[in-house]
């Protein structure tokens, strides 16, 4: 999607289709109070009466579209609630909710005007991103597979108008970095979408040095042989059942200043998770290729963060490995001694996520000593319960952390809930013949059990663990963060949440 800018206002430019926003009615509220001119004082009526009828209510969700008396395109209203709970997300959604309604209706481009998008607590630069990432990541569709597909919005524009023209270049710099950031998670849904035939521990492994020569970073990649020297027990056992042999993927971004500090990013990479040994039941099986989702986003977390030039120097861990029983698979009841030396007792080997990251968390502790380490996994069926589908859960050891992660997540509308971790949690996974196990025989606090067995191989590095379990992915019976997304799909949800605390944690420091 072609994204721009341009000073004019809308009705002047006169795109396919000029996209306003309404609030649901109540006090003043009113479509287009003010901002037609003059000489669309018909179309201003047409609206009127709309209104005055009640077929426009400014409900959250509620497209209008009307034409333009004089035949010069088409008018959408998208509806924004209650101006009381106007922020920046109900303009994602708005802004989604206008691009999916003109698919496949003729419309190739959509102008938006800034102005009814500005609000209280949303202000000009906050409305120009939210349009933007709404229209972008509402947009987005997966097609690589399908033979024939609808059109739809090619080109949004954001016309600032008289109100907004004197911004003009302060809001040119916010879209093009956020657009850069857009880019990256297309690029990263259309990775983390492919199915596990096709992204394989090898493939994302390839994927990480092409995009190592693009922009020149610095990649390793350790095969089995190399895994196997280096006593990566963990993400060895779990590949051990597939034929598509496991991966464990290093990127590093030097940073944009000499000494500046250095964070890690360690990914879930399960290509596919079929639960191994421990087999899932059927229903839904399919959606496990998108547990490599958490890897997928280090990969694009590393792309975002070298294309922006963030100040930190970032270092990306992917643990990549296919989970499937076989007759070479692990076993609940094995053994196995990780990078660090730490032995894990296998119970389930569908608590397979926590057993690839001992691994990698502790090789990114160990060899880069980083200020800070922040994981991104789908790790628990119980996150989604705790929390739903449309946020992710935090658990931190460093409350600095956690608080810039918190920020960063009110500012990108990628929802975040911190939950706690105690001396409870960790006894749970102390085990009887290892340093800890990868499955508790009592069902509660699934999410933060696995955060317990996390910690262990951490030690004093301060900490961020998110389980992406629930956001990472939409369906089609459970409508997602990722607004207005309606179809099977990954969101990948947390780029743009570590790539916004990378760039301001520079500013902070
Ligand atoms: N990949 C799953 C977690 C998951 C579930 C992600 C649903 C996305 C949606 C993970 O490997 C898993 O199977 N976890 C088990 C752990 C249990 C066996 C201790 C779970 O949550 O049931
Ligand atoms: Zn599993
Ligand atoms: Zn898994």
């Amino acid at each position: 999607m072609k994204v721009q800018v341009d000073r004019r206002d809308a009705l002047a430019a006169a795109p396919d289709v000029v996209a306003s926003g309404v609030f649901e009615r109540g006090e003043k509220a009113e479509p287009f109070p003010t901002s037609l001119k003059k000489e669309d004082e018909a179309t201003r009526g047409l609206l009127r009466a709309a209104w005055e009828r009640k077929e426009i209510r400014g409900k959250r969700r509620e497209i209008t579209i009307v034409h333009a008396p004089d035949g010069r395109g088409r008018i959408l209203l998208v509806g924004l609630g209650p101006r009381e709970s106007f922020r920046s997300e109900s303009v994602r959604r708005a802004a989604a909710d206008a691009v999916r309604s003109l698919k496949g209706r003729g419309a190739r481009t959509l102008g938006f005007r800034l102005s009814p998008f500005v609000g209280d607590s949303v202000d000009a630069e906050s409305a120009v991103r939210a349009l933007i990432d709404g229209a972008v990541l509402g947009g987005y569709e997966f097609t690589r597979y399908q033979s024939k597909t609808e059109g739809g919005v090619e080109e949004i524009v954001v016309h600032l108008g008289e109100d907004h023209a004197r911004e003009e270049s302060a809001l040119k710099k916010a879209v093009a970095e956020e657009s850069e950031i857009l880019d990256v998670v297309v690029w990263t849904r259309d990775l983390a979408n492919l199915p596990a035939d096709t992204a394989t521990p090898e493939r994302l492994a390839e994927e990480a040095q092409s995009l190592g020569k693009e922009l020149g970073l610095k990649v390793t990649v350790f095969d089995e042989r190399k895994l196997a020297e280096m006593h990566c027990g963990g993400i060895l056992a779990v590949g051990s059942g597939s034929v598509h042999p496991p991966r464990l993927i290093v990127l590093e971004y030097p940073g944009g200043s000499k000494r500046g500090r250095t964070i890690a990013v360690v990914g879930k990479g399960i290509t596919f998770d079929s639960g191994g040994i421990s087999l899932k039941p059927g229903l839904n099986m399919s959606h496990m290729k998108f547990d490599k989702s958490g890897a997928v986003a280090v990969l694009g977390i590393l792309r975002a963060a070298a294309m922006l030039k963030v100040p930190p120097r970032v270092v990306g861990v992917m643990c990549c490995a296919e989970n499937l029983p076989s007759g070479s698979a692990y076993r609940p009841g094995d053994v196995v001694r990780t990078f660090n030396g730490k032995t894990i007792e296998v119970l389930n080997t569908d608590a397979e996520g926590r057993v690839v990251l001992s691994d990698g968390l502790g090789y990114a502790v160990q060899q880069y000593h980083p200020h800070e380490l922040i994981d991104l996994a789908t790790l628990t069926g119980a996150e989604v319960v705790a929390l739903g589908d449309d946020t992710a859960g935090l658990v931190a050891t460093d409350d600095k952390l956690a608080q810039g992660l918190l920020s960063a997540s009110a500012s990108t509308g990628e929802p975040l809930w911190r939950m706690p971790l105690t001396d409870y949690h960790r006894e749970l996974v102390k085990s009887d013949v290892a340093d800890v196990r990868n499955s508790t025989e009592i069902p509660p606090a699934g999410m933060l059990t696995a955060a317990a067995f996390l910690e262990t191989f951490v030690g004093k590095t301060p900490w961020a663990h998110l389980d992406i379990a629930g956001p990472a992915y939409t369906t089609p019976t459970t409508r997602k963060y990722q607004p207005s997304y309606q179809n099977t799909g990954a969101t990948a949800f947390g780029v743009r949440l570590v790539v916004r605390y990378l760039l301001d944690s520079g500013r902070a420091a």
